[in-house]
């Protein structure tokens, strides 16, 4: 169990989709925590190695997540280089926030390991507020989502569930060592969770696949930072290839419930008005 009576609990990207609603839920119960970020206090930058062993000063775990995405050549080098200065600076509670089916975010899980913490591993499916709080937003206000990918099944993975197993995780026992695999309750292809976001929305929102060189072009248009084209491109080309089509119990096994649905997370968030324009 993490040390949690009087030490914070770093979250790393903890204004972010994930590291937000773990904040909120450690908040709740009077966990202290301590944001990560470039807007943190200390500041924490993983492009800044100098600024890490201050962030990491007095807690008690760590969440890691990685940015821009641990699918990034180098990042399991930049991942395991951070876990070792924490095992090193005696921040033993690690739990690592990572990706289904990419080498990299494989790697760095080994790196994680191999650094002698205490791990837990949130492998996680594509996550549903990609749609919300994401780079989709944009696409689904104009009416037309159009992505190199057909019908490939997602099992899209809701944030909320991730925060709560994350929560588990670093505040109960009996998660060290463990590797949770988080999908949702159901594959669904793009076109069907576009589709499902439309109906909830009750709005006409087109979802066409386009090829890759179309997709490259619109993406060049937009002109997106290079890491950010160059990861779109690697998840469409080669992770969306149908080598995730598979559901797991990983929200069942941390949580003991089922994870959410899409349609539940669909329906809350068009309450919210995101979609309306
Ligand atoms: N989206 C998915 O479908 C999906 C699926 C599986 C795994 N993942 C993994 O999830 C991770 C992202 O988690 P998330 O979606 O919860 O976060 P996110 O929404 O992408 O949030 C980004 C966070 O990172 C911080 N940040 C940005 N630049 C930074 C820098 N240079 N140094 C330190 N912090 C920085 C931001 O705060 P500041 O701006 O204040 O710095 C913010 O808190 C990635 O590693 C990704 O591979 C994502």
């Amino acid at each position: 169990m993490t040390d949690t009576s009087s030490k914070p609990i770093l979250i790393l990207g903890g204004t972010g989709k994930t590291g937000r609603r773990l904040a909120e839920r450690l908040t709740a119960k009077d966990v202290p925590v301590r944001i990560g970020s470039r807007s943190g206090s200390p500041r924490f930058d993983w492009e800044v190695p100098a600024t890490w062993g201050l962030a990491m000063q007095g807690v008690g775990a760590i969440y890691i997540s990685y940015y821009p995405d641990i699918a990034v050549p180098g990042a399991a080098e930049t991942v395991g280089a951070f876990a070792r200065l924490a095992v090193a600076n005696g921040v033993t509670r690690l739990v690592l926030l990572s990706g289904r089916g990419e080498t990299e975010a494989q790697r760095a899980e080994e790196m994680v390991k191999a650094s002698g913490a205490d791990w837990t591993i949130l492998r996680c499916a594509w996550f549903s507020q990609n749609f919300s709080e994401g780079f989709l937003v944009e696409s689904l206000l104009g009416g037309e989502v159009a992505l190199p990918v057909g019908n490939v099944g997602e099992p899209f993975i809701d944030a909320d569930d991730i925060a709560d197993a994350a929560f588990v995780a670093l505040t109960e026992p009996g998660h060290v060592g463990q590797l949770y695999e988080l999908t949702g309750p159901r594959l669904l292809s793009f076109a069907d969770a576009v589709a499902e976001i439309a109906k909830a929305a009750g709005r006409d929102i087109r979802y066409i696949k386009v090829s890759h060189d179309e997709f490259a072009a619109a993406m060049a248009a937009h002109e997106l930072p290079p890491e950010i084209t160059w990861l779109l491109n690697e998840l469409f080309t080669e992770v969306l290839d149908g080598r995730n089509e598979a559901l797991t119990d990983g929200v069942q096994r941390v949580l003991g419930r089922a994870p959410k649905d899409f349609s539940a997370y669909a329906n809350e968030t068009a309450a919210t008005g995101i979609w309306s324009n």
